[in-house]
């Protein structure tokens, strides 16, 4: 009756994960693709599973699994590397000689116990992302807690906000929130050390703990307003 009542709770959450899922990181594509899945958090990995979205089903990579360990789809076979062999807690792929087809959509769904299951979303695209000005730079050191505001200039009520980093070629998104849900959600990256305050979305403060290099890169502030979109930049790197 009571694993009945988990297994039940389990399914509700993962749906509601499943159903709010925003994506986590953008990728061009590349003729040896990276696609970076870690597990950031504590937990028992039970298995790693990769999917490709293919018309409005999803294609099995690989997966990795603590009982029965590595599969690769045939399809995918030789062309399928991982690049942490040695971890439990990174399933992260090189998908060599790759073509159009591979751009889309990838799901790493992490099955951890006792969180469930968790779908990291990957969006793999075809064009680079363009000329992206910053508008203003900063510069910290090593182990500095920073913050950086953001402030919508539309006179218009925003909507939403979503803050990403770019750097080395890849989009991550930090954090999201809305109009209705003050609280921000996280993307499914490295970034425990970083927050977000949206308790008002025009004027958005995001802090980051013990800044490193690793944090450098364009961070973007996307405000969506009911007149439309705009956007702040700020580079970020180290003075060191
Ligand atoms: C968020 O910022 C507001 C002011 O803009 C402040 O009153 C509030 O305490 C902050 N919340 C947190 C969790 O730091
Ligand atoms: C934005 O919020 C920060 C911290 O909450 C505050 O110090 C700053 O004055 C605010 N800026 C504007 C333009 O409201
Ligand atoms: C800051 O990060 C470094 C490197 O990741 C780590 O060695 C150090 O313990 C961290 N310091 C704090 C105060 O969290
Ligand atoms: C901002 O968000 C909107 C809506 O999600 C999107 O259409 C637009 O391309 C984004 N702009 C930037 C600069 O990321
Ligand atoms: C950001 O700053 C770094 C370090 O000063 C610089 O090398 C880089 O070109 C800047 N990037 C952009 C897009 O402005």
């Amino acid at each position: 009756m009571q694993i009945t009542i988990v297994a039940l709770c389990l399914l509700f959450l993962q749906q509601i994960i499943a159903n709010d899922r925003i994506v986590d990181t953008t990728v061009v594509l590349r003729k040896n693709l990276d696609l970076e899945c870690i597990y950031h958090e504590e937990g028992v990995i039970i298995q790693f599973d990769w999917a490709k979205v293919v018309e409005s089903s999803e294609e099995q990579l690989c997966s990795i699994s603590r009982t029965y360990g590595k599969d690769i789809t045939e399809k995918y076979k030789g062309r399928v590397r991982f690049l942490n062999e040695g971890s439990s807690s990174d399933a992260s792929l090189r998908l060599t000689d790759t073509s159009d087809d591979d751009i889309g959509i990838y799901y790493c769904y992490i099955t951890t116990f006792a969180k469930g299951t968790i779908k990291k979303i990957i969006d793999v695209r075809a064009d680079d992302f363009g000329k992206i000005t910053a508008s203003s730079h900063r510069t910290f050191r090593n182990h500095e807690t920073i913050t950086l505001n953001f402030h919508c200039t539309l006179k218009a009520k925003v909507k939403q906000i979503t803050v990403k980093k770019l750097s080395h070629g890849k989009m991550d998104t930090i954090a999201f929130c809305n109009d209705e849900i003050h609280t921000p959600r996280y993307g499914l990256n490295d970034i425990k050390h970083i927050s977000l305050n949206c308790s008002s979305l025009c004027n958005v403060t995001l802090g980051i703990q013990n800044f490193t290099s690793k944090d450098e890169g364009l961070y973007i502030c996307n405000f969506t307003t009911e007149k439309g979109n705009e956007a702040t930049v700020v580079n970020v790197s180290n003075g060191e």
